[in-house]
């Protein structure tokens, strides 16, 4: 059962997060840590304001000390340096990764049996990251980076052809970053192929459209990057944990094997429950497709050393 849930990073990620789970769950307590001293505590504040009007009884703590993470059930990773534009993958996973190890430091002490999610980019190397640090099983360490991209791809299609997602069956997997894997060929709209509904020069235009989504946020936002969406889906995993729903979720999982990898991290269908990524779910690929993956180990080996 989840009872107690701690963000770290309270900034836009993770407050969005929290203010999300507090209308969307019931939790015992709700903790939120981040370094910059004040932020996390007057996030904390203010979250506990709308408890006159959403009527909780969860205990909110705001701190910048990760003691108060202990025996969480879930632990969110959002801490860390959002993509600025202009910068560089490298600069962002030279700040991002020692977050990464420092925090995976803390959970494996105090928090122990939780299922951790990581929402910190560059998404698939922190996963790795995570998993190398904390030595939990693979199920409890889960990347929210596919689901993002599979809402903004229903997004795009929705705003094709005015079909809502419910309707849809369509899935981003791969990396989390531009050679994401974007396969129109595998989606459906009630079993129809989506040229039933769409335009062949509007399905060609799909994959990039998903690819370059986050980048189009950051251009516009300048100083910051996304934050509602990469929130909402957090939410939404953690409802399925909470829930046992053994629902069907694009998540980067460490790899052994599947899908010709291993020892790499990488967006791919799994069954969510309570134990987490339960079971990872492989699919045919095209020879495309199959292409598309030899590119996860040469940015692995960019990234990792
Ligand atoms: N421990 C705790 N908090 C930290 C640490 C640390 N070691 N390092 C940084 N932080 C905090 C910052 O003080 C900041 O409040 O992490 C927070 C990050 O918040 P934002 O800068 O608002 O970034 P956000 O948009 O929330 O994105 C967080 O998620 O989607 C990804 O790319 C995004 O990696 C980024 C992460």
């Amino acid at each position: 059962m989840v009872k107690k849930v701690s963000i770290i990073g309270a900034g836009a990620v993770g407050s969005t997060l929290a203010y999300n789970l507090l209308n969307r769950l019931k939790l015992q307590e709700l903790v939120l840590i981040d370094i910059y001293p004040g932020l996390a505590c007057g996030i904390a504040l203010d979250l506990e304001d709308t408890r006159g009007i959403l009527n909780f009884s969860t205990n909110i703590i705001g701190s910048e000390n990760y003691s108060d993470i202990k025996g969480s059930d879930i632990v969110v990773l959002t801490a860390g340096v959002a993509r600025k534009q202009g910068m560089s993958r490298a600069d962002l996973f030279k700040t991002n990764s020692k977050v990464a190890v420092e925090a995976s430091r803390q959970i494996k002490k105090l928090a122990a049996s939780a299922i951790v999610i990581t929402v910190t980019n560059p998404l698939d190397v922190i996963t790795c990251i995570v998993n190398r640090q904390t030595k939990f099983d693979r199920k409890r360490v889960i990347g929210m980076g596919a689901l993002l991209d599979t809402s903004r791809l229903l997004n795009i299609i929705y705003k094709s052809c005015r079909i809502l997602p419910s309707s849809v069956d369509a899935f981003v997997y791969g990396l989390h970053n531009k050679d994401m894997i974007v396969s129109t060929a595998k989606m459906s709209i009630k079993g129809q192929k989506l040229d039933k509904f769409m335009s062949k020069q509007s399905i060609s235009q799909v994959p990039q459209k998903v690819q370059l989504r986050g980048a189009e946020i950051v251009k516009n936002l300048k100083t910051r990057s996304a934050s509602f969406a990469p929130a909402l889906s957090c939410s939404v995993l953690i409802e399925a944990i909470a829930f046992d729903k053994s629902e069907i979720m694009p998540v980067s999982v460490l790899l052994s094997g599947e899908y010709g990898l291993k020892g790499v991290c990488m967006g791919v269908p799994c069954v969510i429950n309570a134990k987490g990524a339960d079971s990872i779910i492989e699919m045919p690929l095209s020879a495309g497709e199959k292409k598309a993956i030899i590119k996860v180990n040469k940015f692995f080996q960019e990234c990792m050393i």
